[in-house]
């Protein structure tokens, strides 16, 4: 099959356009999904320079790529609820590297998959769910956010932070965003009640009350000043630094969750929930894809489509 893939860790020049690739294997509960579209994420980055080497096993070559939006061709014999035809979109997180989404073909287990919701375009559902979810399990799980309170999001223009603030407003939330001030008309718009500017010093400082809820999406100085910006430390979350669990508040990994999929799919189309897609690269430019994500500075979400 076609896809994009790389040999060894390195810079983004590893990576390559095949066109032998192996088929995948399809195993009992999986699912085989003719890829449209693969959202690009700072991780794909970081396991591509082997960051995550002694966190998962990996096998070369590896194709790149979590996110996932596409058409089901084909299903293994356990699987009922999804069949040929079916447009689904997921988080493809497994416990090996190897079988990413930057592929004609990419092998999905069928828990890390649901429907793609019907508002959204294969690009934008592609966009959507490692971040999505990241979003919705750390306000949801680790932070309990619910009606009233004051949420802060940190680094609220990127691609989790964008979906933590509509989310978090959906959730009935007053949401506190921090971007630089080019993005904050963006975070206005997607309904951050205040916006406060991250290159301003701390910002504990510039808020004029504590909050009950911190979203850390930074980690450092960032995280470090947290317990000053919120009431109660048990209520931080960061996705980025598991030091927040020695400061009282909780670390938070993605995990691939079909209902959770399910609510964001809800949300998008209840029309809470938009995708906002900075730019997309066809898959023979995946390398400059991971190298505008790498760069730090995406508003909203960076996508590889493959049709
Ligand atoms: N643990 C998990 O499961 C998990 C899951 C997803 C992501 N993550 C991690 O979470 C982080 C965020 O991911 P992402 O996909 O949202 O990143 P991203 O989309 O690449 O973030 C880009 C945004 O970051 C903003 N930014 C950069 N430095 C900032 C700062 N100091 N304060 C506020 N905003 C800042 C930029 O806005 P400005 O130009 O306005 O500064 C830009 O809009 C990454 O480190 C990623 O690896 C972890």
């Amino acid at each position: 099959m076609r896809g994009v893939a790389y040999d060894r860790f390195g810079s983004s020049a590893v990576l390559s356009l095949r066109e032998d690739l192996p088929d995948p294997p399809v195993g009992p509960d999986t699912v085989l999904v003719r890829a449209h579209a693969a959202g690009v994420n700072p991780v794909d980055v970081g396991i591509r320079e082997g960051h995550l080497a002694g966190a998962f096993p990996h096998h070369f070559p590896i194709v790149p790529g979590w996110d996932l939006a596409g058409t089901v061709e084909a299903v293994g014999p356990a699987v009922v609820d999804l069949a040929p035809g079916d447009e689904v979109f997921g988080y493809l997180r497994r416990d090996d590297v190897q079988w990413g989404t930057t592929a004609e073909l990419v092998p999905a287990p069928q828990r890390c998959v649901a429907r793609r919701p019907g508002s959204l375009s294969f690009a934008e559902a592609g966009a959507l769910p490692l971040a999505g979810l990241t979003a919705y399990q750390a306000l949801t799980e680790a932070l309990d956010v619910g009606e009233g309170d004051r949420v802060l999001v940190h680094r609220a223009a990127g691609g989790v932070g964008f979906f933590a603030v509509q989310i978090a407003v959906a959730l009935g939330a007053h949401v506190i965003g921090t971007a630089s001030p080019r993005n904050h008309g963006f975070l206005r718009d997607a309904g951050a009640a205040e916006v406060l500017d991250h290159a301003a010093g701390p910002v504990s400082g510039q808020l004029s009350e504590p909050v009950d809820a911190v979203l850390d999406l930074v980690g450092g100085d960032t995280l470090a000043d947290a317990p000053r910006q919120v009431r109660d430390v048990s209520r931080i979350a960061s996705v980025v630094d598991p030091a927040v669990n020695g400061m009282g508040g909780r670390y938070v990994f993605v995990r691939p969750e079909r209902h959770d999929l399910e609510e964001l799919g809800r949300m998008a189309d209840a029309g809470q929930l938009r995708v906002s897609i900075a730019r997309a690269f066809p898959l023979e430019r995946t390398a400059e894809a991971q190298d505008l994500v790498a760069g730090g500075r995406v508003r909203g979400k960076v996508v590889v489509t493959l049709r």
